[in-house]
């Protein structure tokens, strides 16, 4: 099989997602990711397999004998969460998923407060967490330094797993995984998420999460994509060539209240005004028609759900929070379980846990 040893940085750089796939899997016959870094590493046999471990940690969780068996999964183990971006759920959300496994953690969150500021790189930083933990969960700035770090690592004395948590405008798939574990269960009782229509409105070019997401959609079948931005913000070139190669029906429109009268998930998402090369410059644009609000949740179906990866602003009012197809609250809570049996998995434990008495 593949393997990032066998490789230098220079070539695996210059691949495709597809043809990095294999170098990043545990071994050719289970493909399931050891460094997390893209949402294409995910095929609808793995996404199934993450929701069914998901729901199973969740079930096993609910008594304390079942969370204390899930707490000795992993209790030899120490994850090193890396953020050098701000924060709160994706943060929170990994360390609730590795207290539940037992692993032990540790962070740095503030590149201030560690050696970088020293003038240490950001290569030497994460080496010198490898030193000490087991995993690092990461959340950069920096598109692709995941990916270095990943190849790094293995090519190291002490090859430790990579989650990406986060990279430049680029990858979010631990939070694209979280949001199709909403979209199965708000419809596994209803069909299922195959056939649907999807929207994603706000900041579609600089929302890594939207991008992400939109990759892991296409691993089901006939979901359709509209994707409702200001012109300034609308998705970028490389996911429409990306669903254009994989034949997904996906529409570009400036109309929210058209697209919430026909969709099954509206995802919102914020403006990503830190990444304006001009300060000030997306205040600028007019986003006053990218909004959900009461006129939107009127047009939207009974079954329907709108999502947020959060934080919000005022893209969602909140007029709309209990409403029962408000699905961002459940959304963060989906991210702690299918991040426990991402990490579960990564370790190799999903028979364990899928196989347990509880
Ligand atoms: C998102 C992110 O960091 O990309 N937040 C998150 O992880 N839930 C979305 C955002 O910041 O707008």
């Amino acid at each position: 099989m593949a393997n990032l040893t066998e490789i230098s940085w220079k070539e695996f750089s210059s691949l495709s997602l597809e043809g990095k796939r294999p170098y990043l899997m545990q071994s050719a016959e289970d493909p399931m990711p050891y460094h997390t870094l893209f949402a294409q590493q995910f095929d609808r046999a793995l996404l199934d397999r993450l929701c069914a471990l998901s729901n199973r940690i969740r079930f096993i969780n609910k008594s304390k004998e079942g969370a204390l068996y899930l707490k000795n999964v992993l209790a030899h183990k120490r994850a090193m969460l890396y953020f050098s971006q701000p924060s709160s759920r994706t943060f929170l959300s990994h360390l609730a998923a590795c207290q539940i496994l037992g692993i032990t953690t540790g962070s740095v969150r503030d590149a201030a407060t560690a050696s970088e500021f020293k003038g240490e790189s950001r290569e030497d930083s994460i080496r010198t967490f490898s030193s000490y933990f087991d995993m690092i969960i990461m959340r950069s700035p920096e598109q692709g330094l995941a990916e270095k770090m990943s190849w790094e690592l293995s090519n190291s004395s002490r090859p430790i797993p990579i989650l990406n948590a986060g990279s430049g405008k680029d990858q979010h798939p631990t939070q694209a995984l979280l949001d199709i574990y909403t979209l199965v269960r708000s419809f596994e009782e209803k069909g299922g998420l195959d056939g649907r229509v999807v929207t994603f409105c706000g900041d579609l070019l600089r929302g890594r999460t939207v991008r992400s997401l939109s990759y892991l959609l296409t691993n089901f079948k006939d979901v359709k994509q509209i994707f409702v931005a200001p012109k300034e913000l609308q998705v970028s070139d490389d996911v429409k060539s990306f669903l254009d190669a994989k034949g997904v029906k996906y529409e570009l429109s400036d109309d929210l209240k058209a697209a919430s009268s026909v969709s099954d998930a509206v995802y919102m998402t914020r403006i990503q005004d830190e990444w304006d090369t001009n300060k000030g410059e997306s205040a600028k644009i007019d986003t006053s028609r990218f909004k959900f609000g009461a006129e939107e949740l009127a047009l939207l179906g009974k079954d329907a759900v709108i999502m947020h990866p959060l934080p919000r602003r005022d893209e969602i009012a909140t007029c709309c929070d209990h409403d029962p197809r408000a699905m961002y609250w459940r959304q963060m809570r989906n991210g702690m379980w299918i991040r426990a049996a991402l990490i579960a998995a990564t370790f190799g434990h999903e028979r364990t846990i899928m196989e347990c008495g509880y």
